[in-house]
């Protein structure tokens, strides 16, 4: 007789897998002995501060070692409360949710929002995880297209013509990945005049919301009409350059957060204290880490986009936060898929097709800002000599 799975299994089953092909065959070349540019993930290019090292290593000593509780450590909930206070004027405990990390803590929000029938509006491109936070519940995508024409900003008029009945949530991210789009306020009014209209969650993954360039960072919570609405998730990941610490949080309305209590209980049984520590340490402390990324981040977005202005098939648009750039290949005549292997093979560049991020990337590659000035500038050479040697239709 054959064994027999539930349902969550088949439908994350090819999740993932063949998103980071070319990813994987860079990391094997490279493993290999080849040399390969990697800029197909965005980890951090500098390390987590040694002053945060040393509290996590602190709090380890002081026995920090035991179990929590379901919501967070009391002395992290206070720290993030006076974080969020300027945006969220009431903010109380009963608002905050710890997590291990932005990914859990969006896994567990959308457990407690959508299921099976129910769509979760996202524009598309998306990060790669999304899909299948989705579809572990049984709900289904609705992609929203953000266009390059906008800096790839969700116009309202798109997500207007999205909406349907099964619409409950809308998924957002700023600033983005893989599109380094931030959302404007008045662009999150518009949104959110939406949401009331027809009554739809607003979720909002903020975890790159201390690397912006241009427009500044704004965030649903701070506008007073959307608040019982609205759910953010951010984490130390990005600011503190700090990923493998998984420490994140939620700050939504107290009925939503009490629902979610027990999803997070059932799965984590609270965090660890001594990350606990070492993230309040990070919320209170005056670390540069995050100032240091976005003035490098911003300068080599800005590199990239002016050494292209002069590619007759190349084009771009600045990011206006995050890790990331997207190129527009079209004008090759191939697809950003073709186009990222063939670069990989003949120049041993790595960049990530944006078809591993939605339907609507298709002719997009993503690099990221994550490497040194001249190894990306190098790279960017490298795609703009790779047509040189093909004739292109
Ligand atoms: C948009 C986005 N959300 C969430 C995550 C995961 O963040 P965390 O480390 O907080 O789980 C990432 C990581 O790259 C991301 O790009």
């Amino acid at each position: 007789m054959t064994l027999r799975y539930a349902a969550i299994t088949d439908r994350l089953y090819d999740l993932g897998g063949d998103k980071w092909a070319l990813h994987n065959a860079a990391r094997a070349r490279k493993a290999a002995g080849e040399t390969i540019i990697d800029l197909t993930i965005g980890e951090p290019d500098v390390p987590t501060d040694p002053g945060l090292v040393e509290e996590c290593v602190k709090a380890l000593r002081a026995g920090r070692t035991r179990y929590s509780n379901g919501r967070g450590e009391v002395n992290l909930i206070e720290a993030l409360i006076e974080t969020y206070a300027h945006r969220f004027p009431d903010i109380t405990s009963d608002n905050i949710l710890c997590f291990p990390g932005t990914q859990t803590a969006l896994f567990a929000i959308i457990q407690a929002l959508a299921e099976s029938g129910d769509g979760v509006l996202i524009g598309d491109p998306y990060y790669a995880t999304y899909e299948g936070v989705v579809q572990a519940t049984g709900a289904h995508v609705q992609p929203v297209p953000l266009r390059m024409e906008h800096n790839f900003e969700l116009q309202a008029s798109d997500l207007a013509a999205a909406i349907t009945a099964d619409s409950k949530v809308l998924l957002l991210n700023t600033p983005h990945n893989p599109t380094g789009a931030v959302l404007s306020r008045q662009t999150l009014q518009e949104l959110g005049a939406l949401c009331i209209e027809h009554n739809l969650w607003i979720v909002c993954d903020e975890v790159y919301e201390s690397l912006t360039f241009g427009t500044p960072f704004a965030s649903p919570l701070e506008i007073p009409a959307l608040r019982e609405r609205t759910i953010v998730t951010s984490s130390i990941s990005k600011t503190f350059a700090a990923t493998g610490f998984r420490s994140g949080w939620t700050i939504g309305p107290v009925e939503l957060s009490r629902r979610i209590l027990p999803i997070s209980e059932t799965m984590l049984f609270g965090n660890q204290p001594f990350i606990a520590d070492m993230t309040e340490a990070a919320l209170r402390g005056s670390f540069d880490t995050a100032e240091r990324m976005r003035i490098a981040f911003d300068r080599r977005a800005h590199m990239i986009h002016e050494t292209l202005s002069d590619s007759p098939v190349l084009s771009t648009a600045l990011p206006q936060g995050g890790m990331f750039i997207m190129i527009d290949v079209a004008n090759t005549g191939l697809d950003g898929e073709t186009f990222a292997w063939r670069l990989l093979e003949d120049f041993g560049v790595a960049v990530m097709p944006g078809s591993s991020f939605g339907a609507t990337a298709t002719s997009l590659v993503r690099l990221a800002l994550t490497v040194p000035d001249e190894v990306l500038h190098s790279a960017v050479k490298s795609m703009i000599d790779f047509r040189v040697p093909r004739t292109f239709p």
